[in-house]
């Protein structure tokens, strides 16, 4: 693996090499602000394959494609999509792009598929970190036409969230690590697909499902796959196959309540059982921003159990409840 450049704006000669690197068709972990990415050339098969390959993905998953400006979103959309969802797409990529917003729309037929799953519709987002802005601009320069960057983790583990973490992740793989510092984010985008006659939120992030709301002045249905934060009782039933584990941790992890957690301690202690704690303080945005770098922290301590006090279950908590229950052990 190549070492990483050090975070802090990239030099000129860096940013060559970032784009040469994807036009060869081999891989960039690339800073953005929710997480960060493992970026390759959306328009070669070859990058698209390593990609699936390394993170120990199934072929059929999409990935999101990344581009630089709006603009250069136009080349993956079908120019025959009908008038009113292109106009939901206007609205929203002209209120949160660039930012933490991806939009599933039709695919223009001629469009690569690869980077799709084969699917006739494609996941675009407008990264706002500044040196996804740089690399994807440059890349657009260079006649590319989009970057497909999943998370920089292997599949179903935690997204990373600063340059060590993709280290950690990946050993020594044939990537070059763009240190971009610690994503300001710290939670994958919020995905609303406009492919359909009606909006629908696939997953929470930190633009809220009522932002979108109010930007589109219509309602958006919520995918029955969005992590429910009513269902908080972690030792609850839940619908199998609408929360396959995901974001998770090595250690068992349990969501309980501030009142619950003495005596949940309590019994792990008489029960020989290591636990540890995720305390809940602060805002949604602050404690979003690290939740990953925790749970890493916490699973690197060699624990039977990690007890996660539950957050508040107000609408602005929504993508941490989704990542939380994901996270979480469930029984059976
Ligand atoms: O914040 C993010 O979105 C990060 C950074 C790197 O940009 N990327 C990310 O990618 O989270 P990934 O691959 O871990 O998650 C992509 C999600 C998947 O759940 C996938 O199913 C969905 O986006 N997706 C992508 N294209 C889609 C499509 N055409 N239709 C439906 N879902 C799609
Ligand atoms: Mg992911």
């Amino acid at each position: 693996m190549t070492q990483p450049s050090g975070a802090g704006p990239l030099t000129e000669a860096q940013v060559e090499a970032v784009v040469e690197r994807w036009r060869q068709g081999r891989l960039v972990a690339l800073p953005t602000e929710t997480v960060y990415g493992l970026a390759g050339d959306a328009g070669q098969e070859r990058a698209v394959a390593e990609i699936f390959r390394i993170k120990g993905r199934p072929a059929d998953h999409p990935l999101i494609v990344h581009v630089g400006s709006p603009a250069d979103a136009d080349y993956w959309i079908d120019a025959q999509t009908d008038a009113s969802r292109l106009a939901r797409f206007r609205t929203l990529v002209r209120q949160f792009w660039p930012g933490p917003l991806t939009l599933i729309m039709p695919r223009r037929p001629q469009a690569p598929a690869f980077a799709c799953g084969g699917q006739a519709s494609v996941g675009l987002r407008c990264p706002s970190h500044p040196v996804a802005q740089r690399l994807l601009a440059a890349f657009a320069a260079a006649d590319g036409h989009g970057i497909a960057a999943p998370s920089a983790n292997r599949f179903g583990r935690i997204s990373p969230t600063r340059a060590a973490h993709v280290r950690d992740e990946f050993g020594d793989a044939d990537i070059l690590i763009v240190d971009g510092g610690d994503s300001e984010v710290g939670l994958e985008s919020t995905i609303v697909d406009l492919s359909r006659d009606r909006p629908s939120l696939l997953r929470p992030g930190s633009v809220a499902l009522q932002a979108i709301e109010q930007a589109l002045g219509e309602p958006v249905a919520v995918s029955a796959n969005v992590a429910d934060p009513s269902v908080v009782d972690a030792d609850a039933p839940r619908a199998s196959g609408t929360l396959a584990s995901h974001y998770a941790p090595h250690t068992e992890m349990r969501i309980v309540s501030a009142d619950e957690l003495p005596a949940r301690l309590a019994a792990a202690q008489a029960d020989a059982v290591r636990a540890v704690v995720l305390p809940c303080a602060g805002d949604a945005a602050a404690y979003g921003r690290r939740l990953y770098a925790r749970l890493r922290e916490l699973d690197g301590q060699g624990a039977d159990l990690i007890l996660v006090v539950a957050p508040p279950r107000q609408a602005d908590w929504q993508a941490i409840w989704d990542r939380l229950l994901r996270a979480s052990t469930r029984d059976a």
